[in-house]
């Protein structure tokens, strides 16, 4: 049952009735189907809504693409940045952000693109009552793709039926969808375990801390580890903030072992591969109080796995010491290196939604062959 108040459907009452019965005919879609019209008729995703769109195929193309277009732009920065140019995108950000909205609008300045943005909500013509399907559908007149944060769980679902409503069917970018799903997030997270793993993410152990149920980077992130062979996941938080029960049933129909954890995070910092800590997303109400139970302490560091690493999508508040901040020698900590990370996973997402990844590719590949000293940037 899809939930329509939260996206706003305008002051007219019979168009907002109409426009909903419309909206609720595509949201009865099957995921399977659903998943079909977010790809185009040679099978590539031509929207970014869902992590569970993506396979380990796109996931190692999104990885390569970003580790070639960090060295080609370090050495070819002309080159990158010539390959967009005739492309434009809208940033749309209806709730706030700070690393999604930067990384993207970097990634989009790398590749060229023409961008321009809408944050301040009270400059959009829907305080005259506009709905956010024509709002949406407006903008999609002007640009060639849409990068959209939402408050809304089924924003991502609202805005894929705008586009294939209208005779102008964007590409559209999922860059959070209320509690639901934050596939990008998702992605850079993985290339960020991908760099470190060297790609081989089967037999590991992962363990999601902190407010997994109404965590999105958390529910885009297990299903796509769960895309791996004998994967455990642990969900570390207490009763009332454990992950969902769908959620769960999805991890495991798909064989990924689930283990809750409600006494707290120090038993488990041993088993795991990662450990992702998440604040307590209080936007969605109740009270972000801090049980130390599940705060990651400096002293973790000692009893973590030499090859485990700590990742935290941020915002962060107390559930990291806030000593580890200031630790430069223990490569394991990368939740600062995420953040870098994210710009070029999201100029790989780009670069592939334009048909540009192989040749961001093909250009270091080249670059390599010559014997060019490449460098990360
Ligand atoms: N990780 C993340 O989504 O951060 P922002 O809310 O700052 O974009």
């Amino acid at each position: 049952m899809v939930i329509l108040n939260d996206i706003y459907w305008g002051e007219s009452a019979p168009v907002a009735k109409y426009d909903q019965h419309k909206f609720a005919e595509f949201a009865a879609l099957s995921p399977r189907e659903l998943e079909q019209e977010c790809r185009d008729q040679h099978g590539r995703l031509k929207h970014i809504i869902r992590a569970e769109h993506f396979d380990l195929d796109f996931l190692r193309t999104i990885c390569e693409t970003a580790d070639a277009a960090r060295s080609v732009a370090k050495m070819e920065d002309k080159f990158m940045k010539s390959l967009l140019t005739a492309k434009s995108v809208l940033n749309y950000f209806k709730q706030p952000s700070s690393r999604t909205f930067l990384s993207f609008s970097m990634a989009e300045a790398h590749l060229g693109m023409r961008r321009e943005e809408v944050r301040d909500l009270k400059t959009s013509s829907e305080v005259k009552g506009e709905s956010e399907k024509d709002s949406l559908r407006t903008a999609s007149s002007y640009f060639d793709a849409i990068v959209c944060r939402h408050p809304s769980d089924i924003y991502d679902l609202f805005a894929v039926w705008v586009m294939k409503s209208s005779n102008r069917e964007l590409p559209f970018v999922n860059a959070g969808s209320g509690k639901s799903e934050h596939p990008t997030q998702a992605a850079l997270d993985y290339y960020t375990d991908w760099r470190w793993f060297n790609g081989d993410l089967d037999n590991k152990v992962f363990a999601y801390v902190g407010d997994c149920k109404r965590g999105r980077t958390i529910h885009s992130g297990a299903k796509l580890m769960a895309l791996h062979k004998d994967t455990t996941i642990y969900f570390v938080a207490p009763e009332e903030l454990q992950i969902d029960p769908e959620t769960e049933r999805y991890l495991q129909e798909r064989d990924a072992k689930v283990i809750k954890e409600t006494n707290g995070l120090a038993s488990v910092v041993p088993l795991a591969h990662k450990i992702y800590m998440t604040r307590i997303q209080d936007e969605h109400g109740g009270k972000a109080e801090y049980d130390p139970n599940f705060i990651f302490r400096k002293e973790f560091l000692a009893t973590m796995r030499p090859d485990a690493i700590l990742e935290h999508p941020m915002p962060k508040r107390e559930e990291i010491d806030p000593a580890i901040d200031y630790i430069k020698d223990d490569p394991r900590i990368k939740h600062w290196e995420e953040q870098r990370n994210g710009m070029w996973g999201r100029v790989a997402l780009l670069a592939y939604l334009f048909d540009a990844d192989a040749d961001i590719r093909c250009r270091y590949e080249k670059i390599k062959s010559i014997g060019a000293g490449l460098r990360d940037n």
